[in-house]
């Protein structure tokens, strides 16, 4: 049976069985467990949360002189109202830009300040939980709760900013900075599907531990430059079944455990480690199989340089059979066709440099032009809106930086 008592009356050996309110306002990833530790306790009388539902059923009773309300069956208590938790107009939880209202959607270049921020603490929190877990420490989930709060709050001012930065990596912060980059593209591509809020705000946590399981890899495996033999392979196979047991044992909910196991499921059946196809593979695993690849394949890794963003997604498009088309459709509106950062050639011959995306014209981002590639010079820069009269560019090709000898791009699709 359960009774609603207020966070100031919560003691411990109560059994929480779900905090009042929005998600985001209580400290905690997993909503039922029993509170045994102090420090617990103490996080909980200093959210926002203002009651709490026991079941006095699995811990203590509240004081009779206590205010709490009558007993209830868990049946018969409400869903929580989980649209309040990640709406679009979910106030964001950094610091916003002065003179923009908070929650308001910015442009990339005006985002980039905060999502260099979100991901550089993102990066260092990870990488600490991920260091732990290899010393085979057990870590809290609430821990990276902010961080997976910061991402999607990045995400809902600016979709795609956070993710044009982490593509800039050493390889020694690869797996970390891969972690941080799912995650916010996972939000992203459910937001974009329209998914209640309950699974946006669950895309961001599968995304961020998915992989976890990669820190009971050997380093010489993990970080292997070049091809892995069939053993190491197989090694390396193992990690949706070793993140499971972590995630198991930390207390993370079915739907975080289950993109963790199924992650490199492919649609048509041929992967592993259950061989599942189509709809058996849930669909917040086939999101993070497409954010999952992308990632890896426009992003620099040990032993190969990384395609450009547009060539990730022609590549990707190529693939017949690995991913939900569904997912991929969606994945493709949220990225654009030349996703922010890429190299592109207009019908003029000049070069320039993706900086926005119309989402509902992905052919017609905004760019920068800075170069003529017929004369090969630069070009004094200039803002052009592909979408917009009285352009009559068009985009005819994308390139590859390295063919053209372009280094720190990113300077040009970073300045506002
Ligand atoms: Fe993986």
């Amino acid at each position: 049976m359960l009774k609603k008592v207020t966070s100031a009356e919560v003691c411990l050996g109560m059994y929480i069985h779900r905090f009042e309110g929005s998600w985001i306002d209580h400290p905690f990833w997993k909503a039922r467990f029993l509170l045994q530790e102090p420090r617990d306790l103490q996080k909980i009388q200093d959210s926002a949360v203002i009651a709490v539902w026991i079941d006095i059923a699995k811990g203590l009773d509240c004081p009779p002189q206590a205010e709490c309300s009558p007993a209830v069956d868990p049946l018969l208590l409400p869903e929580p109202l989980a649209a309040q938790a990640i709406a679009p107009d979910m106030p964001p939880v950094a610091v916003p830009v002065p003179g923009t209202a908070p929650g308001a959607a910015l442009s990339c270049p005006q985002e980039m300040a905060q999502a260099s921020a979100v991901s550089a603490h993102a990066k260092q929190e990870v990488a600490r939980l991920f260091q732990d877990v290899r010393l085979g420490q057990a870590i809290e989930l609430s821990e990276v709760a902010t961080v997976v709060e910061q991402i999607s709050a990045s995400v809902l001012r600016h979709p795609t900013a956070l993710v044009s930065l982490t593509r800039l990596r050493t390889a020694d912060e690869y797996t970390y900075i891969h972690s941080v980059s799912v995650c916010a593209l996972m939000t992203a591509v459910a937001r974009q599907m329209k998914l209640p809020a309950d699974q946006v705000q669950l895309a961001g946590q599968a995304g961020l531990l998915h992989d976890v399981g990669k820190m009971r890899t050997p380093l010489e495996v993990l970080n292997k430059p070049g091809k892995l033999t069939e053993g190491e392979f197989a090694v390396m196979q193992r990690h949706p079944e070793e993140g499971v047991a972590l995630l198991q044992q930390w207390g993370a909910t079915a739907e975080v455990i289950d993109v963790c196991l199924h992650h490199h499921e492919k649609f048509d059946g041929s992967g592993y480690p259950h061989g599942l196809a189509g709809t058996q593979i849930s669909l917040l695993s086939r999101i993070a199989a497409v954010c999952d690849v992308y990632d890896a394949i426009s992003s620099t890794r040990p032993y190969k340089t990384a395609w450009s963003p547009a060539e990730a997604i022609r590549r990707m498009a190529e693939w017949k059979g690995h991913f939900d088309p569904r997912v991929f459709q969606a994945f493709v509106k949220t990225l654009g066709i030349y996703p922010i950062g890429s190299l592109v050639r207009l019908s003029n011959e000049q070069l320039a440099v993706v900086i926005e995306q119309h989402p509902d014209s992905l052919l017609t981002p905004q760019v920068r032009v800075f170069f003529s590639a017929r004369s090969r010079t630069p070009l004094p820069q200039r803002l052009l809106d592909l979408a917009r009269p009285p352009a009559d560019e068009r985009i005819v090709r994308r390139e590859e930086p390295e063919e053209w000898g372009f280094r720190n791009l990113e300077r040009l699709w970073q300045q506002a």
